[in-house]
């Protein structure tokens, strides 16, 4: 029986994806295995046993542009000897150069951008047939979501090898349309346009029917989740807005133990949401609302339409629906003019914020974006220096913020088992902060108080209750 199925398997094409970016391109890479395994492909966890290597890039910074034409500089030798080989690029690097990577590696045989996804098994199997470089990029435009029909969403992701089923994305909104100035993604993912609700829920029962215990609904900018859907008639929603609508319903989902959504756009972040998180226990006790800078004048000419003010207020509206809230970020320092007294008002923001941890950037020139073309940039020694000082600020703050737990019994949803240490599961508290528990039992899915005895800057370590 076993030699069949090895026998079954081997005859199999196989499929690697490796992914890098957002959680929306994990979410897109789960729909491209779930595409091609029904072309009968089956997933490899080595890339050097693939027979088709899709490589899901991420363009948000120059360096993650790098990264992925290393990975073809290195891939060129298996080409050149394996004409069987298909190499495919994907996601946002794809979009936004277009064509013109095609001419910058030889290796690439097929681009997909992040729009064109449900393309991909035509484009292997066109590129099988003709030999020919096959390309598949641009977006949908707003007016055709209206049009798709049920069927055609979701075919279940399935999840990458390596990653569990605990906890699942699903991304609920394509694109963007803020245009911050210093950001790629609306050249990259198109304008915004909403899943239904229906969709997002048949997506979530789907997931949780295949051992979900989490999801996360994913958008840049889900906070205007489902506006255009109004406007085209398609959805009717409360005052609290379409956003709070969906999470109220998706809470509803009984077998659901968490509900998490990233990433919130401070501009519009309304007070019905913050107030969610007083009555809907399921969306925890953490959120990740970025912003990117603590002055008033680089805010604006990033075009992130709030003051610090302001955003302070939206903290404010959490503090007071959950006082004991953990709050993240995302800071961008070296920002076009930004002089020292700017840095030192996003350096005492953080000081202000009291976040539990914090993503913090160099900013990153990104061609087609209007604050590449603007005259002042800053020197990358400078952005690097202020980025250390920024790193360590928050660091001390997160270590102290982990210590403060020790004592705590806090609830946990384990997540994974560790690879390397033996009985060690990692789980999340309702706080979002990473949790270590040795047991000798299986934790996997499983949502238990546990007393909090340790603390290092990443990682709280527990005992079960
Ligand atoms: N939609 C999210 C951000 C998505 S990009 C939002 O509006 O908050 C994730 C993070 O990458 C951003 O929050 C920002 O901090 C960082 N980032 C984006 N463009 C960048 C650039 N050009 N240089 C440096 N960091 C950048
Ligand atoms: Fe980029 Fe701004 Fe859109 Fe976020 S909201 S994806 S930073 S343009
Ligand atoms: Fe990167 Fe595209 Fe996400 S640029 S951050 S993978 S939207």
């Amino acid at each position: 029986m076993e030699t069949t199925l090895t026998q079954e398997k081997n005859n199999k094409l196989k499929v690697h994806i490796e992914t890098w970016g957002c959680q929306m391109n994990v979410a897109d890479s789960e729909h491209m295995l779930s595409l091609m395994k029904l072309q009968d492909y089956q997933w490899v966890p080595n890339a050097d046993d693939a027979d088709l290597l899709i490589l899901n890039t991420c363009h948000i910074r120059e360096k993650a542009k790098h990264k992925v034409m290393s990975r073809l500089g290195l891939l060129r030798q298996r080409k050149e000897s394996d004409p069987n080989f298909v190499v495919a690029v994907a996601g946002c690097v794809a979009q936004a150069e277009g064509k013109k990577l095609l001419e910058q590696s030889s290796a690439i045989d097929i681009l997909l951008g992040p729009g064109k996804i449900k393309e991909l098994p035509r484009l292997v199997n066109e590129f099988k047939e003709s030999r020919k470089k096959q390309v598949a990029t641009g977006f949908a435009k707003k007016t055709d979501a209206a049009e798709e029909t049920e069927e055609e969403f979701p075919i279940t992701p399935v999840p990458l090898t390596g990653k569990n089923e605990v906890t699942r994305y699903i991304n609920i909104q394509q694109g963007c349309d803020n245009f911050c100035t210093f950001c790629v993604v609306p050249f990259t993912r198109g304008r915004e346009i909403s899943e239904k609700p229906a969709n997002v829920l048949k997506q979530v029962e789907q997931f949780i029917a295949t051992g979900a215990k989490e999801v996360t609904l994913l958008g840049q900018n889900v906070n205007s989740y489902g506006h255009d859907l109004v406007e085209k008639g398609l959805l009717t929603a409360s005052a609290d807005g379409p956003f709070v609508d969906l999470l109220k319903e998706v809470a509803k989902i009984e077998s659901l133990s968490r509900l998490r959504f990233t990433t919130s756009n401070p501009h519009d972040f309304t007070k019905p949401l913050a107030d969610l998180f007083r009555t809907e226990p399921k969306l925890g006790k953490h959120i990740h609302l970025p912003v990117q800078s603590g002055s008033d004048r680089i805010l604006a000419a990033m075009k992130r339409k709030v003051t610090q003010e302001e955003y302070l207020e939206r903290l404010r509206w959490l503090r007071d629906a959950v006082p004991d809230i953990s709050i993240s970020t995302d800071l961008i320092v070296g920002f076009p003019g930004e002089t020292e007294e700017d840095f030192e008002q996003t350096y005492e923001l953080v000081k202000k914020a009291e976040y539990s941890f914090v993503f913090s950037f160099a900013y990153s020139p990104r061609k087609g974006t209007a604050a590449a073309r603007f005259v002042d940039q800053v020197p990358l020694s400078v952005k690097t220096e202020r980025l250390a000082r920024l790193n360590a600020l928050q660091d001390a703050a997160t270590l102290a913020q982990n210590r403060a737990e020790i004592g705590k019994e806090r609830i946990a949803l384990f997540h994974y088992k560790s690879k390397k240490e033996e009985n060690v599961y990692y789980g999340k508290t309702e706080h979002f902060r990473l949790v270590r528990v040795p047991s000798g039992r299986d934790l996997l899915g499983m949502e238990l108080p546990v007393l909090i005895e340790d603390a290092n800057k990443t990682a709280l370590t527990a005992k079960l209750l």
